[in-house]
């Protein structure tokens, strides 16, 4: 059995890491910021990930996974060395490779050191061209050994989604693996054989720029997909009787495009989608060509944010002094991650307007007050948001919201007017006690004749 070492215990290499542990391989995680390695140490994660306290846990104490911060003994110590460090956007949109960089430059020193053969296994999500022009080169350099011979290297996207980490570990639908050579491609598959073993998932081998530009292509063929049942679900709203719900439901029944990512709402927010869809595009545009379908599916992400606004003006005319009810802070439901959260863009586009804006959220209300402060109101429930406010948008679909009924909102707001952002609602309940404007969802029709 190999045993396996993580350079980097972000959300990727830490849950990577722990579902590794725990099918009894040798695991260890090597992360500089010496905060988050106490915290993991002390089985105290850095972020929420169900079932990743439990299996840090069992993890820990098994002895199977050991926490360091030095990457050179993470890999003297393993055969297998993936690196799962942060590739950020540059200010230009453009990915950032500086901690994939150091990690490479340190691997490779102690590359050098070693005399049997590694495997180094890139999950960072880096843009195609990155492993074999810079990845590569810093490696050979730092160990002076030579790809492909001294040690072996492969490209193996990660496709981990948020609250669903571990699971998706466990259970992927692909597995990527671009190999710079068979053997090097060879080793990373007897590893996830040993993983996964009877439920070895479908091994997709392509060479290493493909499976760079795979994990772009997943990501930005999601997002575009969001982008464009917000897009119908637009239209939906200017066309009397129509509902962006059921053309999803219906659309989706077609085996060709399938039921998931068709939910309408305010735009896609997270970790990867905004910032691997500016960095697909700068790339493409680095290569001369204008990837106008990407480009357009982030505008309109973008202005999804500003139709929500003018929904907001279209009722109350000013926003000036108005009180918003912002209810769901965190960019999708069971995190309490916020980044390119929907809420602080229509949070910023509210304030600006002279707006007094209250939020709720059962996770990440800690998260947004590092960050906006005193310059908004932190509600502890939902109930104490909706007090006395002039209209509530419903951001993010929690399942403690979908429990609110029409009176909670028509006897706690000063004027019952809901901006239902992500159609959780019921409009012939909720369109009885209060204004109930939703995304995708068009005026009734009137009684035909
Ligand atoms: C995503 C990809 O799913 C994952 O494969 C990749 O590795 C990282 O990026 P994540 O950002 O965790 O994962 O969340 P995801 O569940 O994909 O949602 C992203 C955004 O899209 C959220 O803001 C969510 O609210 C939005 N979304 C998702 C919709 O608006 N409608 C949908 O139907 C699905």
């Amino acid at each position: 059995m190999y045993r396996v070492s993580f350079v980097g215990l972000g959300p990727v290499g830490l849950c990577t890491a722990v579902c590794f542990a725990t099918k009894d391989i040798a695991v260890i995680g090597s992360e500089m910021d010496t905060a988050k390695v106490k915290q993991i140490k002390s089985i105290n994660p850095p972020f929420y990930e169900p079932n990743l306290k439990e299996l840090l846990h069992k993890a820990i104490r098994s002895g199977n996974l050991k926490i360091v911060t030095n990457n050179e003994e993470a890999v003297l110590k393993s055969d297998i060395t993936f690196i799962t460090v942060g590739t950020p956007s540059n200010r230009d949109g453009s990915i950032s490779l500086q901690y994939v960089i150091e990690a490479s430059e340190e691997i490779g020193k102690a590359l050098k050191k070693k005399t049997a053969v590694h495997l180094v296994a890139i999950k960072s999500t880096v843009t195609a061209g990155t492993t074999l022009n810079i990845v590569k080169p810093i490696l050979e350099k730092n160990s002076e050994k030579k790809c492909g011979k001294d040690f072996f290297l492969c490209v193996n996207p990660e496709f981990l989604s948020e609250g669903n980490a571990i699971k998706g570990t466990f259970n992927p639908d692909y597995i990527v693996i671009g190999g710079y050579n068979e053997k090097s491609a060879e080793t990373l598959e007897n590893l996830y054989k040993d993983f996964h073993k009877e439920n070895l998932p479908p091994i997709l081998k392509t060479n290493i720029p493909t499976a760079e530009l795979i994990k772009y292509a997943n990501n930005t063929f999601l997002a575009t997909k969001i982008s464009l049942i917000n897009t119908i679900a637009n239209i939906c709203e200017k066309t009397p009787g129509a509902d962006v719900t059921k053309v999803a439901e219906a659309i989706g029944k077609d085996h060709r495009i399938n039921p998931y990512f068709l939910n309408a709402g305010l735009g896609w927010g997270g970790s990867c989608f905004p910032k691997d869809l500016k960095a697909f595009i700068a790339y493409s545009k680095k290569l001369g060509y204008n990837p106008t379908l990407i480009q357009a599916a982030y505008k309109a992400n973008q202005d999804q944010v500003k139709f929500t606004i003018e929904k907001v003006k279209d009722n109350l005319k000013t926003l000036k002094g108005k009180k918003i009810a912002i209810l769901g802070l965190a960019f999708k439901p069971n995190t309490d991650d916020i980044r390119e959260a929907r809420s602080l863009k229509i949070i910023s586009q509210l304030l600006k307007q002279g707006a007094i804006v209250t939020a709720y959220d059962p996770m990440a209300t800690a998260n947004v007050k590092k960050i906006l402060k005193k310059r908004i109101n932190y509600a502890s429930s939902a109930i104490e948001c909706l007090r006395n406010a002039d209209c509530a948008i419903l951001v993010t679909e929690w399942e403690e919201f979908k429990k609110l009924k029409p009176k909670d909102f028509a006897e706690n707001m000063r004027k019952p007017i809901l901006i239902d952002s992500r159609r959780i609602y019921d409009y012939e309940k909720f369109s009885k006690r209060l204004r109930y404007i939703a995304v995708g969802l068009g005026e009734p029709l009137k009684p035909q004749p």
